[in-house]
Parts: structure tokens; sequence; C-alpha cells
């Protein structure tokens, strides 16, 4: 077992050198920079494969970041920028060029020319924060009760989604949204890499054959059975063929947080809270 074993790692790190010399030399600098032709290319890409998440004009949308900030979080050197786009990022709602989420396969140099759309668009004075993040975690943590059900950075509830990302993958007004009407939009759950779609957060009350009821959020669903996290945060996962009622909502299990209730102030606090974390 022993030496196939090792040729093999050994032809694998060969091949996996050999990727990254390719990778390194092809794609280091982008031969489209500053090309206005290449950008208005790239604009009319964009639109077909990103602005679904990334917002028209790469502003950013309710599941995919801002593009137009000059600080982003991976995406440094148009080198970083060709990877994510071909690769996507592992573990985010972010696809891969060419797999379900982006659209049809593009080329090397449509990519290039979606960097350079992307770099024309950047705005290169970043935004000034407009909120106070310390006073954002308190009330995140505190008076506002969002880590009743939310959990950022390995502190709070679970009935929601974490939201430790949220501030990297979203947009100011995206996540001012999701608090001031919570069932406009509902959120996506993580993605599994085998389901085509994340499942969304919908509301889901159930009665089993021993007819207890059990309300709470969806975490995964197929034709026969559900997987369910009450609001104690118990998951249970549940046949439905033995469910005596199975009801899904659209109501986001989250209340809407109205003016009356978070002030814009606080609630700007709150977001400069949670950009910050997302931004690390
Ligand atoms: C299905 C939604 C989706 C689609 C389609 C999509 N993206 Fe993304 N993209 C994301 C999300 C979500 C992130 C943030 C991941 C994270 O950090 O959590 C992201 C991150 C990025 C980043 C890194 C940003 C940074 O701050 O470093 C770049 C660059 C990017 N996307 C470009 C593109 C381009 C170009 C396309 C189209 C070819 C595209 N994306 C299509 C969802 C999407
Ligand atoms: C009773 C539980 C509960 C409370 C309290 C709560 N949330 Fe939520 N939140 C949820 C659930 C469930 C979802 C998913 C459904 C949806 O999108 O509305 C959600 C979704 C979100 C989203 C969207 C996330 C995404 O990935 O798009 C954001 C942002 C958010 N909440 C922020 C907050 C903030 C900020 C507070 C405090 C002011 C708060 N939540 C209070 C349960 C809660």
């Amino acid at each position: 077992m022993g030496l196939p074993y090792l040729s093999r790692i050994s032809a694998g790190a060969f091949v996996c050198l050999f990727l990254i010399a390719a990778f390194c030399r092809a794609q280091d600098r982008n031969p489209l920079a500053g090309d206005p032709k290449a950008a208005k290319a790239g604009e009319y890409e964009f639109r077909i494969n990103c602005a679904l998440c990334h917002g028209l004009g790469a502003r950013g949308g309710g599941r995919g970041p801002d593009l137009t900030r000059a600080q982003k979080k991976f995406a440094h050197s148009d080198a970083d920028m060709f990877q994510i786009i071909s690769n996507g990022i592992s573990g985010t709602a972010m696809p891969a060029n060419g797999t379900n989420g982006q659209g049809v396969g593009m080329t090397d140099e449509e990519i290039w020319q979606i960097i350079t759309y992307i770099r024309s668009q950047e705005v290169k004075a970043p935004a000034k924060p407009l909120g106070n993040a310390v006073h954002g975690k308190e009330l995140f943590y505190g008076d506002a009760n969002c880590s009743l059900c939310h959990m950022v950075e390995g502190k709070g509830g679970r009935v929601g989604p974490e939201l430790t990302g949220v501030g990297g993958s979203r947009t100011r007004d995206a996540i001012i949204d999701s608090v001031r009407n919570p069932s406009r939009r509902l959120a996506w759950g993580l993605s599994e890499a085998t389901k085509e779609f994340p499942q969304e957060y919908e509301s889901v009350t159930v009665v089993t054959q021993e007819g207890k009821e059990i309300k709470g959020v969806t975490l995964n669903e197929d034709s026969f059975s559900v997987q369910i996290m009450d609001m104690n945060e118990q998951i249970h996962l549940l046949d439905k063929s033995t469910l005596r009622s199975f009801q899904k909502s659209r109501q986001s299990a989250m209340p809407p947080y109205g003016a009356d209730v978070l002030s814009d102030k606080d609630l700007e606090d709150i977001v400069a809270f949670l950009l910050s974390v997302g931004a690390k």
C-alpha cells in the first residue's frame, strides 16, 4: 500500500506545482487594465453574471457585497480578483465561474474585462462609517436583543443566521432593510455543496403525530423530510409523512424593528458594528 500511495501524492503535488506556475504566469496582471472598451464589455458581462447578487453598478445587492469599495476583503490585487471570480469563495455564496450560480462560463478575457469594469467603478475614498460601532456592539448584545437569535464571533443565539460575515457580504442598505422589514427578503442559510440553492429561513409550524406543536425556522427541507430549529434552538428532523400538519410561511421569525423600537441612529450604530466585524 505504501509505495503507490506515495507516488500518487507526489504526482498530485507535481500537478499542483505545475498549475500554480501556469496560474502565476498567465494571471498576475490584467492585460486590459484601464481600457475603456474592455470596461464597457465587462459591464455587460457583469450585468448577466454578477448583478443578481452584487447589484447593478456593482454597488451591492441583497446577496453580495458592494464591489465599488476600494478596500476589499479578499480581492486586493487584480490577480486575487481573477482567482476569486474563477474559483468562487468556498463556504460562501460566491460561486465559481461556470457553476450554477454564475451563468455560463466566461473566458479569461471576459473575466479580465469584468475586473477592468469593477476597477472603473471603485470609489477611491472609502465612505466614513456613519455609526458608532462600539455603541452598536452594546446594543447588539444588550438592549436591542439581537444576540438572542444571532451569533457574532461565537457569541449569541442560533435561531437566526450567524452574522459575523454579514457586514462583508451585505451592503449597509441591505442590513438596514433586513432589520426594518425582515419578511421582505428572507436570508439564505448556509449552502451545502450538494444543494443547488441554499435553503431560505422560512418560518414553519408543525404538529407531530403525538399532537406536539413545534414552531421555528427551516434549516433544510426535501420532499420527504424537514429539519427545523425551534425558538429554543432545538433541532428537529421530521418525516413529513408522519406529521399531522405542516405549515410554512414567509413571515420572518425575526420581529420587525420599527423606528419606535430602534431609532435610525441606534440602527446605524449596529450596522457600523456589523460592518466593522465583517471587514476583519
Ligand atoms: C450567488 C451570488 C453571487 C454571484 C452570482 C456572484 N457573487 Fe461575488 N460574492 C458573493 C458573495 C456572497 C461574496 C462575499 C463572500 C464573503 O466574503 O462572505 C462575494 C464576493 C465577491 C468578491 C470579493 C469581494 C471582496 O471584498 O474581496 C468579488 C471580487 C466578487 N464576488 C466578484 C463577483 C463577480 C465578478 C461576479 C460575476 C462574474 C460574482 N461575484 C458573482 C456572491 C455572488
Ligand atoms: C427572535 C429572533 C431574532 C431577533 C431578536 C433578531 N433576529 Fe435577525 N433574523 C432572525 C431570523 C430567523 C432571520 C432569518 C429570516 C430573515 O431573513 O428575516 C434573521 C435575519 C437577519 C438578517 C439578515 C441576514 C442575512 O444573511 O441576510 C439580519 C441582518 C439580521 N437578522 C439582523 C438582526 C439585528 C441587527 C437584530 C437586532 C436589532 C436582529 N436581527 C434581531 C431572527 C432574529
